[in-house]
């Protein structure tokens, strides 16, 4: 069969519940990352929600079907009611996944959150020296106490996942990446390709990969995965401006997950608030279960009525779901657009030509997120 050659078919039954949440409880963080993906516009502490009010989010995320809860930020750790949120989250019977930065976190905290009923811990690494990690970060001593979250973590019995954003700069690190998150006791590594959302787009010509970059990154992961089976699992996201096709972002929009901002927009995917035209509902207003069933954000792109040529008949669309509409949005300035990703898009081999273009050039110096780092690149 044609890859174009399947009719289209229509979503008309109810949703299935969501199985992940990620509540960002707070945009606060002390790291100063130049691929940030939180959005432009930072959420001020004063309009966070309160302990009580994230509470009841996790109490209605539990009625509506969620299983997992990633507790995010931002560093969720700047809140100093973690603790609290994670016992009432495990409480509800949630499995707690805790990203974290690992600043703002000390033995005697990771000991709290362990009794608390915290499940899982996702560390993210910006390097696998301190010369390197500190100036991505913008953080002196950063990469000092991410070993020692990592020690600490493992010494209380939580799983640790390791988190590493891999870029034109690092590239070459990836084995050193693996290495570490050996050496720390983790049983996953999550290697994702930085994603040009939000502020990581500022830092285009410093981040962008190669496509020679992204092939042997590839063959890399797939000769690591040999290398460490029943050690390591490797998670990878690979660079999609320099693939065929695009990811299926979210799993297809509304189809598994939703994202709570720190104060209580609940969104389809942490960038949906770049889309035009969307309303976002608040769990201040309306309950989670409505919003995820009725919410109007939540049904701008269920199912594939929304789809548009080449999308609507293509084989793929129940794989790919037409890729991601935050990057349609971004590159093609409109959601309803297929992915410039896709080999199909007629702005694919433009997006291709200018993503390598950005990845041949001299890095310039990072532009930093947030506050002044205390250590940054040159
Ligand atoms: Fe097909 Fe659209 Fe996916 Fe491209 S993005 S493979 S055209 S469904
Ligand atoms: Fe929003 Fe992909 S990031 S749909």
């Amino acid at each position: 069969m044609n890859e174009h050659s399947s009719p289209a078919r229509f979503v008309t039954q109810r949703p299935a519940p969501p199985i992940a949440m990620l509540a960002e409880l707070t945009h606060r963080c002390p790291l100063a990352c130049p691929y940030c993906s939180n959005p432009l516009e930072l959420t001020r502490a004063s309009e966070e929600l309160s302990t009580v009010e994230w509470i009841e989010v996790f109490r209605q995320a539990a009625g509506l079907g969620v299983l997992h809860l990633h507790l995010s930020g931002g560093e969720p750790a700047s809140r100093r009611d973690l603790v609290d949120l994670t016992r009432a989250a495990a409480g509800f019977g949630l499995y707690t996944n805790l990203i974290t930065s690992g600043i703002g976190l000390t033995e005697a905290r990771i000991t709290e959150l362990a009794d608390a009923g915290l499940d899982h811990l996702q560390l993210s690494l910006q390097g696998a020296t301190p010369e390197k990690a500190d100036v991505v970060g913008g953080y002196a001593g950063g990469f000092a106490r991410k070993i020692a979250v990592a020690g600490w973590t493992r010494g209380v019995g939580i799983p640790l996942t390791v988190n590493a954003v891999c870029h034109k700069q690092n590239m070459r690190e990836l084995e050193a990446m693996v290495a570490l998150a050996i050496e720390l006791g983790a049983r996953r590594i999550e290697i994702a390709t930085v994603q040009f959302h939000g502020w990581a787009e500022r830092n285009r010509l410093a981040l962008m990969p190669t496509h020679a970059q992204v092939e042997a990154a590839n063959a890399f992961v797939a000769e690591a995965r040999r290398r460490h089976e029943g050690v390591l699992v490797i998670d990878y996201v690979p660079a999609d401006h320099h693939s065929s096709y695009p990811k299926a972002c979210m799993g297809g929009w509304g189809s598994s997950g939703l994202n709570v901002t720190p104060s209580g927009r609940v969104l389809p995917c942490h960038a949906a608030e770049t889309i035009n035209g969307l309303t976002f509902d608040n769990v201040r207003e309306r309950g989670l279960a409505d919003i995820w069933y009725e919410g109007s954000a939540f049904n701008a792109f269920r199912g594939d009525d929304w789809m548009r040529e080449p999308c609507r008949s293509c084989a793929r669309k129940h794989i790919d779901h037409g890729g991601c509409r935050c990057q349609a949005m971004a590159l093609a300035g409109d959601a309803r657009a297929t992915d410039p990703v896709c080999m199909h898009s007629p702005l694919h081999a433009a997006l291709a030509a200018a993503a390598e273009e950005d990845g041949l050039a001299e890095p310039p110096a990072f532009v930093y997120r947030g506050r002044q780092p205390s250590i940054q690149s040159s």
